[in-house]
């Protein structure tokens, strides 16, 4: 029983405009990251325990931040494409599961008022953009409302390449949703390179991990990572944990799944900063895979946008509740009680065939 039914995606797509359902689905390249992504989650197996009194099987999770479900949010721009609520639907979604939640930088709704909506602990997603001083006022906004950590994506100095779709059109967005969190951060209108000046900044590079941190204060993730040396140098410049993520097989096609990368970046860190990931996680099986090889919590990335295209806010909390419920079954099912019962001597990864 998959998690995330097929269906929620076929839902999703009779419900998006065709353009944005290509949008959130394709990869870059030739989308040979994408799919790879949950196949390669698909290629462990499980050394369950027995007799181990699974009546009370607990998902809860302390990561910056208490939580009932080690399922999180993943950050992805622009919701108002799919629900009319956006983000607030997001949140309440996130707030009703107990689960953590990543607002973009690239978010339609003010990031005020999406905490609002979340009232406790969130964390926020930096793209450090071409005009340091607006990623600076941002990040301290989304301290003072309440976030508890900093993502810093690490993986897209520039955009990757999509091949357009027959219709290239521009997504059904406006400049008033696009710039929605940053506004008030950008020069009088008239202003022709606004869009240069929150582009990507091409140019960072680990320092960015400690200017991050002293501007908010708060602790800084690396997300992006897939190697083990990558992850160590982050966490040498100040990284307080790393996030296992090829984007969604959005930014470099080819990159490496993060099944595969996970268990490098785990023996490289020994410990030293939680490890996270991302990337075609699907159902709870393949969440517990992740857990018991030494993640501390799994976020989903389209999923959640299948749900709220589906059904906004309900569909969301539907997505994180099922691949929450499919886990803590998995979990009782594998002898395990807690989070801290996951080790890697529960999975094995069996050559494709
Ligand atoms: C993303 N992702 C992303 N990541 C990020 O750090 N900032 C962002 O603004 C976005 N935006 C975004 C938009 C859309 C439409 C998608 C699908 C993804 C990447 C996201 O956080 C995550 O790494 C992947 O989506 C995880 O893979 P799955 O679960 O989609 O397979």
């Amino acid at each position: 029983m998959p998690l995330v039914e097929g269906s929620l995606e076929a839902s999703a797509k009779a419900a998006l405009d065709p353009d944005v359902w290509h949008y959130v689905n394709r990869g870059a390249g030739g989308d040979v990251s994408v799919d790879e992504a949950t196949a390669a989650w698909r290629r462990y197996r499980f050394r369950p325990r027995v007799l181990r009194d699974v009546r009370r099987v607990e998902t809860d999770l302390d990561l910056f931040g208490h939580w009932r479900t080690p399922i999180g949010i993943a950050p992805s721009a622009f919701h108002r494409l799919y629900t009319p609520d956006g983000e607030l639907a997001t949140a309440a979604a996130a707030l009703a599961c107990g689960a953590p939640m990543v607002l973009s930088s690239r978010t339609t709704t003010r990031l005020e008022e999406v905490a609002a909506v979340i009232n406790g602990p969130w964390w926020f997603q930096v793209y450090v953009m071409r005009e340091p001083s607006i990623t600076a006022a941002t990040v301290r906004r989304a301290r003072d409302a309440g976030a508890s950590a900093l993502v810093l994506t690490g993986d897209t100095p520039y955009v990757g390449y999509v091949p357009p779709t027959g219709t290239a059109r521009p997504l059904p967005l406006t400049d008033e949703l696009a710039l929605a969190n940053v506004a008030e951060h950008l020069p009088a209108a008239g202003v022709d390179d606004i869009w240069e000046l929150i582009d990507q900044d091409a140019g960072i590079t680990t320092d960015t991990i400690g200017w991050l941190a002293n501007e908010s204060g708060l602790p800084v993730i690396v997300k992006g990572i897939l190697r083990g040396d990558e992850a160590v140098r982050c966490v040498e410049a100040g990284a307080s944990g790393v996030w296992v993520s090829n984007h969604g097989g959005r930014q470099l096609d080819r990159a490496l799944p993060t099944a595969q990368a996970l268990p490098d970046v785990v023996n490289a860190i020994a410990g030293q900063v939680p490890v996270i990931v991302d990337g075609g996680i699907r159902c709870g099986a393949d969440a517990l895979a992740a857990l018991a090889l030494g993640a501390s919590a799994v976020f989903l990335g389209r999923p959640v946008i299948w749900g709220l295209a589906t059904d906004g806010q309900a569909g969301a909390e539907r997505v994180v509740a099922a691949v929450t419920d499919q886990l803590r079954h998995a979990m009782g099912l594998a002898g395990a009680v807690d989070l801290a019962g996951l080790d890697p001597s529960l999975v094995l990864r069996v050559s494709a065939g």
